[in-house]
C-alpha cells in the first residue's frame, strides 16, 4: 500500500510522522520504505543517520522498482509541484498532516483543494499532529476538519519531545506511551486502506451481479 503524506504548509511535520509511522509498520512486521520526494532531502539524511545508530534502523529507503507492504511517501510543502500531484495520485490513502492550529487552516484547506481535484477526495484523511490535550485547540478536532474538508483520523499525535530525538535514535528510543500513539495512527491508516479495499471490492461485486 501507497501512503502519501502532504500539506502545503512547511512544518507541519510530515517528514518526522513518515519516518515515525514507517518504524511503527516495521515494528509490527511490515516490510516499509520511505519514498522522499522533497528536494531537502530530509527524510533521506534522518532515516541514513538512524542506519548508522548502534540499533540500526529496519526502515529503508525506497529503491527503483522495489516492492514493499507500505511505502510511505514524503513530499515537500510545494502544493504546485508535479512530484506532490503524482504522490497523491497514486496513493491508496492521503494523510493531511496537520497541527490543530486554525492559523494552518488555509494552507490545509489549499491542500485538500488540491487532494480533491486530484481525485483523491475518498482515500483522504486529516491527521492531526503536535496536539497537546487539555488545550482549547485540541477541543474542536471535528470542527476543523469539517472546515478543511476532509474526514479526520480519530488518532491524533501528540507533541513529544522524543519525536523529535526518534527520528535520528530511531524507535528504540521511544518510551511505550510514545510507541503506543504512533501504533494506533498507523493502523489506523493500514485499516482505511483495508476499508477501502472492501468497499470496491463489494461495488464490483454489485456491478458483476447485476
Ligand atoms: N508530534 C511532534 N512533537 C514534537 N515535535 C514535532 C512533532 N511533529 C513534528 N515536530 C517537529 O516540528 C518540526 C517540523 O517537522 P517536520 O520537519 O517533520 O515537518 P515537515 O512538514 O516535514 O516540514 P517541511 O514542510 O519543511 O518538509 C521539526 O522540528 C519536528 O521535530
Ligand atoms: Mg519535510
Amino acid at each position: 500500500m501507497t501512503i502519501t503524506l502532504c500539506n502545503g504548509k512547511g512544518g507541519s511535520g510530515k517528514t518526522t510522522l513518515s519516518v515515525l509511522l514507517g518504524a511503527a509498520l516495521v515494528e509490527a512486521g511490515h516490510q516499509v520504505a520511505l519514498l522522499d520526494t522533497d528536494p531537502q532531502n530530509t527524510a533521506t539524511r534522518w532515516i541514513e543517520e538512524m542506519q548508522r545508530s548502534p540499533d540500526g534502523a529496519a526502515l529503508q529507503l525506497a529503491k527503483e522498482g522495489g516492492e514493499y507492504g507500505a511505502l510511505f511517501i514524503d513530499t515537500a510543502p510545494r502544493l504546485e509541484t508535479v512530484e506532490v500531484r503524482d504522490a497523491i495520485r497514486r496513493a491508496d490513502v492521503v494523510v493531511l498532516v496537520t497541527s490543530p492550529s486554525p492559523a494552518d487552516l488555509f494552507t490545509s484547506r489549499d491542500t485538500a483543494q488540491l487532494i480533491h481535484n486530484e481525485g483523491a477526495k475518498d482515500r483522504s484523511f486529516v491527521l492531526f499532529n503536535q496536539v497537546q490535550p487539555g488545550t482549547i485547540l485540541a477541543r474542536d478536532l471535528e470542527d476543523l476538519a469539517q472546515r478543511i474538508g476532509l474526514p479526520a483520523f480519530k488518532n491524533t499525535l501528540r507533541r513529544r519531545q522524543a519525536y523529535q530525538h526518534a527520528v535520528l535514535l530511531g524507535w528504540k528510543s521511544l518510551g511505550n506511551e510514545a510507541r503506543e500513539e504512533l501504533f494506533k495512527v498507523a493502523l489506523e491508516i493500514v485499516g482505511s486502506v483495508k476499508q477501502q479495499s472492501s468497499k470496491e471490492r463489494k461495488t464490483q461485486h454489485a456491478a458483476s451481479a447485476r
